[in-house]
């Protein structure tokens, strides 16, 4: 909730002249949920610029890019509007599905530790936009319950890539319904990875590389296919992280850098190398 706080009042520019962002529909969630002591809190505490800034700048590169890559799409595609979907992992208040691509044929399918949460968030958009006229539309959004800590343990448990995902996302019947491996789908990791062990960021990525393995069809047709697939994603500077939790203010576990996230996937490949090299010498010996 509180990014939805930081948009909003990004949004609002109360402090700004000129706002990096427009998410209107943050503050109809603040208002809903947020106790006004806590926003007045929130108000006075010495990062709150810090934390304003932060979530402007991610918020527009994320919107941006998601923006971008659905033009690409349209660009590269003869038709007009592409039957494109985006997965929003760990998607907490992230309001990009009523706000971008409105109008187009996009699947947007939120996935969050509480299911609770996301179909409360959809309720609640979907009432105030009817009661206020109707200016959002109805996107199609699916809410999905998943704990993405599960990734390592998913990846190692099954040999074929595209398994993996669906695996990731419990086998849930709102998943297997919703999602088409054949369609152009980008994956949006915002405000996540510094929850989670650099070991998991590696099969997350893994499971999410699983689907650009698409549905069958010859190597090429594969490639064309996984090059319409995106991922966008945000990580927190340590430094930032580690004041928070100095402060003991968010509930920050494990902060990860970029670097360590790159040791992670060359180790990856460095062991199915070395994998790969072991049955060929096997292949060799019978
Ligand atoms: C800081 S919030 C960011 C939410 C949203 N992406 C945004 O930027 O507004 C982190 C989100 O990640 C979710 N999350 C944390 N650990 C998770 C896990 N293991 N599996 C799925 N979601 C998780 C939390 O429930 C929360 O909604």
């Amino acid at each position: 909730m509180f990014t939805a706080f930081w948009r909003h009042c990004e949004t609002t520019g109360q402090q700004k002249a000129r706002p990096l962002i427009n998410d209107p529909l943050a503050g109809r969630l603040v208002e809903a949920f947020l106790p006004q002591a806590t926003q007045a809190a929130l108000r006075s505490d010495a990062a709150f610029d810090v934390a304003r800034n932060l979530l402007a700048c991610r918020t527009k590169f994320i919107d941006d890019a998601t923006v971008d890559w659905y033009a690409q799409l349209q660009r590269s595609s003869k038709a007009q509007a592409v039957a494109a979907q985006v997965v929003i992992l760990g998607a907490g208040m992230d309001t990009r599905a009523y706000r971008l691509l409105r109008g187009q044929p996009v699947t947007w399918m939120e996935v969050d530790t509480s299911l609770k949460t996301l179909a409360w968030k959809r309720e609640l958009l979907r009432t105030m936009d009817a009661d206020a006229g109707g200016t959002i539309g109805q996107p199609t959004v699916v809410c999905i319950e998943s704990d993405l800590a599960r990734a390592p343990d998913v990846v190692r448990a099954a040999d074929d890539a595209r398994q993996w995902l669906p695996a990731l996302l419990g086998h849930s019947p709102e998943f297997a319904d919703a999602f088409d491996a054949a369609r152009p789908t980008l994956f949006i990791l915002e405000g996540l990875l510094e929850y989670l062990e650099p070991s998991t960021h590696a099969a997350i990525f893994a499971a999410v590389a699983g689907q650009g393995m698409g549905n069958g069809g010859g190597g090429r047709q594969r490639r064309e296919q996984a090059s319409e697939n995106g991922i966008v994603l945000q990580n927190l500077e340590p430094s930032f992280g580690e004041t928070f939790n100095r402060q003991g203010r968010l509930p920050y576990q494990r902060l990860v850098t970029a670097a360590e996230q790159v040791v992670v996937v060359v180790r990856r490949r460095r062991r199915r190398r070395r994998r790969r090299r072991r049955e060929r010498e096997r292949e060799q010996l019978y």
